[in-house]
């Protein structure tokens, strides 16, 4: 990779990226309705197709012209290098000298993947196979909890790339999962969640599945601390409950053993998976719990089918690509600093709550690999709702507010679950609020509608905000793992043209370590000697006064 990329000044100083700025600046003017105008078949030429996912990017500010200078910005800062590098296993996350593989995670067993000359392979499948054999047990009634009885509620303790991935997918595919069975989902270490996650669950018939890449996280030991007490409760305190009664998924053996955990019960992964990239790890027992092996092989399909298109198909058609491209140009030419993405699917509902970890952990960064400050914004805000619901709240804003936003609508053409007409309904939405955003109402059409003078102003839409439309057949568990692969490479295309490091996250340590601190003063039952700022100082005693430890 080429040297110049190492500094963020060398990105902003490239004629690549000066071209872009001016032909940025050429076509700041230009809107949808003039690109249209212009072109009357732009709506099936700016498509592309793979993995079962249709990306119509028509209504994106861009032309042939912008799409050329993308592509050579991309091949300027070696993003073919780049992509290769992580699926040959090169340590590319620097800060953490690890190698980037949830493409592993899907990679078909005779496949062969080294990191420091090791296969990994061979790994992930064993471990793929014990997944299986465990979920087959559990959904078979096999397996019985302490007393004898089956299992009928899986709960998956977990926060962050040990929980989003796992509720995601269950929510996503719960069309497909095993209805006698009850999932529930911990991860807030406000105690609320785990007592309305399980005040009505028998612990007798509760399985725990504590998920944590480093098992050290506050939040999930002291949920994982409390499940058990709820577990050893039910049993008279039988210490032996706990082996038919809690698995973990984690890649520390030593902490799984500390916290009771029998290593037998546990289902690993590496330190080449990232927690935002794990869902397809042993991080997705849960998922196979629901969906059943078949189900998740078919998921691990999906990605794979995305990961091949990604890594071989050319730029020109290669969604994440495309999408990574688009994504920069409306960050860094067009000044859009938000993505809202409005899945019309009740399914994908916490889809953008997903998205946003994978997205915003990964690229919000502000210092180039080699430690320099950019002078160029990185990752945008993502944020949504599914469809039609955010329609009746926030979508005035988008329409008609200051700001600009780039929008991503995802949809399928056939319903799981139909009902009369709702899903012709719910796609017509989808697809007038893509044409509005695009090309809005001018005061002259507002005007022929015979709207009162003082009323045109408000009734007035600029129209022109971009949005791409990501349509597929229908939600399955190939189509999901397509959806989520595709988003996680074009997070990869962006940062590896940024030149930051997306697969880190030293932005959440701070907070923790504060926390540490914080939590024994607000425990200590002495006056603390208190050394924060004078707000926080303040916030302190107040806080242990009201609970009368003044
Ligand atoms: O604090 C952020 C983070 O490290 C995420 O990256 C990760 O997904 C989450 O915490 C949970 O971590 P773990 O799986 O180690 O409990």
């Amino acid at each position: 990779m080429s040297d110049d990329n190492k500094t963020g000044a060398g990105l902003t100083a490239r004629p690549q990226w000066r071209a872009l700025q001016a032909h940025a600046d050429r076509h700041a003017g230009r809107s949808l309705r003039e690109y249209f105008a212009a072109d009357p078949t732009r709506g099936e030429r700016y498509a592309a197709e793979a993995a079962g996912l249709y990306l119509d990017y028509s209504k994106q500010r861009v032309d042939e012209e912008t799409l050329r200078l993308l592509r050579e910005l991309a091949d300027a800062t070696d993003l073919r290098a780049h992509v290769e590098a992580m699926f040959r296993g090169e340590r590319i996350n620097t800060t953490e000298h690890r190698a980037v593989l949830h493409t592993a995670l899907r990679a078909p067993a005779d496949a062969v993947i080294e990191t420091d000359g090791v296969d990994v392979v061979p790994g992930v499948h064993r471990v793929l196979d014990r997944m299986a054999a465990f979920a087959e047990r559990v959904r078979s009634g096999a397996w019985k909890g302490h007393d004898g009885r089956p299992i009928r509620a899986v709960v998956n303790i977990g926060i962050g790339g040990s929980d989003l991935g796992p509720v995601m997918a269950y929510e996503a595919l719960r069309h497909y999962s095993r209805r006698e069975l009850a999932f529930r989902f911990v991860s807030n270490v406000d105690g609320v969640d785990f007592l309305e996650a399980t005040r009505d669950l028998d612990a007798r018939e509760t399985l725990f599945v504590v998920c944590s890449k480093t098992f050290t996280t506050l939040e999930t030991l002291a949920n994982a601390h409390a499940a058990r007490s709820w577990t050893l409760a039910a049993f008279d305190g039988d210490l032996k409950a706990v082996a038919k009664h809690f698995v973990a998924v984690s890649t520390n053996a030593q902490e799984v053993a500390r916290f009771g955990i029998d290593t037998a019960n546990m289902f690993g992964f590496w330190d080449w998976v990232g927690g935002r990239y794990s869902m397809d790890s042993a991080i997705g027992l849960s998922t196979m719990l629901a969906i059943g092996p078949d189900g998740f092989r078919d998921l691990l399909a999906g990605f794979r089918a995305m990961d091949e298109h990604f890594r071989f198909a050319p730029f020109e058609r290669n969604l994440p690509v495309l999408i990574g491209l688009i994504g920069l140009w409306n960050t860094n030419f067009l000044q859009l600093d938000s993505v809202a993405v409005l899945p019309y699917e009740q399914y994908l509902k916490r889809f953008p709550a997903y998205l946003q970890q994978l997205t915003m952990e990964s690229n919000g960064k502000s210092v180039t690999k080699a430690g320099r400050r950019v002078d160029y914004a990185t990752g945008p805000v993502y944020w949504g709702e599914p469809g039609t619901n955010g329609q009746h709240s926030f979508y005035q804003l988008i329409h008609q507010g200051t700001r600009g936003i780039a929008c991503d609508f995802v949809g399928f053409c056939n319903a799981l679950t139909p009902l009369g007409d709702q899903h012709d309904l719910l796609i017509a939405n989808l697809f007038a609020q893509s044409e509005a955003l695009a090309f809005g109402k001018t005061a002259a059409e507002v005007r022929a509608e015979g709207t009162p003078e003082a009323l045109v102003p408000h009734r007035v839409f600029e129209g022109n905000r971009p949005s791409s439309t990501i349509l597929a057949d229908r939600l399955t568990p190939h189509t999901l793992g397509a959806l989520v692969a595709l988003y996680e490479h074009t997070v990869f295309v962006q940062g590896a043209i940024w030149d930051i490091d997306s697969f880190d996250q030293w932005g959440v340590e701070l907070g923790k370590a504060l926390a540490k601190t914080t939590a024994a003063e607000l425990a200590s039952q002495d006056e603390p000697k208190l050394a924060h700022d004078s707000s926080t100082n303040a916030l302190i005693r107040r806080y242990r006064a009201r609970r009368g430890k003044a």
